[in-house]
């Protein structure tokens, strides 16, 4: 865990899709806190991306919230556009946006499927391509070496049997991970958190989160601060460190 007192990210610029709430929150607020410039995307959260962002801003560091639907290639090229031209250029890139849902097998839609895929699989895939050109900017110092972090997820390593789509679309992703680090390797360094059962402290997933905390080796679920720790320790690792699986579940997946 780097020493966030030593601003480790300071003079880095980092953009969280969906950082208005929840994981990509914690997410934010970890590489502000580390002294990185932030923007985060979001789609419905409007209010709570604007808290984020006053929170953010209380890092002492640049932040700002832009609308985007990753599903929509107009949008991301609309919103990286406008990223790119207020952050200059991009080091940083959280893949966090997604959906879930659990669906019995046999009662799935096509619509819930591309629906899934369109936002966990090719949204990643939209964003990254149209963050490249931020992405590849001359800095004025230091080494042109810059990171993609993809959020996947245990269930894109693990078949849980009521959310093939979500599983699978995970899975996809993960694969895309690989894809990338190689395609888009030396100068970006590409890897992908796969959180596992991660309390948010939602009321009606209570009973659900006791059940998972009882089968987890570590005796609990996960907090948003391990899973924005993970996300630091990627945007903080050696360029040398790319292509790799961080399952942060403990120990749930084995
Ligand atoms: N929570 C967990 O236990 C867990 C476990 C495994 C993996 N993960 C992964 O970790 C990441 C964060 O998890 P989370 O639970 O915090 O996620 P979440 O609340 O389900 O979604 C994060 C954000 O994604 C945004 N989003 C959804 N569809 C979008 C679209 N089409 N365009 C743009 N933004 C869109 C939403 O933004 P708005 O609210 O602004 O609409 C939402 O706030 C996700 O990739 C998730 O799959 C989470």
């Amino acid at each position: 865990m780097p020493d966030l007192a030593t601003k480790p990210l300071h003079d880095k610029v980092a953009l969280v899709t969906g950082g208005a709430r929840r994981l990509g929150r914690a997410s934010a607020l970890a590489l502000a806190q580390a002294g990185a410039d932030v923007a985060i995307t979001f789609r419905n959260s409007a209010r709570e991306a604007q808290e984020t962002v006053i929170d953010l801003s209380g890092f002492g560091v640049r932040a700002f919230a832009l609308h985007c639907d990753v599903t929509d290639e107009a949008s991301v090229r609309a919103m990286m556009r406008d990223a790119g031209r207020e952050l200059g250029r991009i080091d940083i890139l959280v893949n966090n946006a997604a959906n879930y849902e659990s669906v019995e097998f046999e009662k799935l839609t096509v619509h819930q499927w591309d629906a899934m895929f369109a936002s966990n699989t090719r949204g990643p895939f939209l964003v990254t391509r149209e963050a490249l050109k931020w992405m590849r900017r001359k800095r004025a110092k230091g080494p042109m070496e810059t990171k993609i972090i993809n959020m996947g997820s245990l269930g894109g390593i693990k078949p849980w049997a009521t959310h093939a789509h979500y599983c699978s679309s995970k899975a996809a992703l993960h694969m895309l991970t690989k894809i990338m680090a190689k395609a888009l390797a030396p100068q970006i360094a590409v890897n992908v958190i796969a959180p596992g059962m991660i309390d948010l402290g939602e009321k009606s997933a209570a009973a659900f989160m006791r059940r998972m905390a009882k089968q987890t080796p570590m005796g609990r679920n996960g907090r948003a601060d391990e899973i924005a720790q993970a996300v630091l320790f990627f945007a903080t690792a050696p360029q040398f460190i790319t292509g790799q699986i961080l399952v942060v579940d403990g120990g749930l997946g084995l």
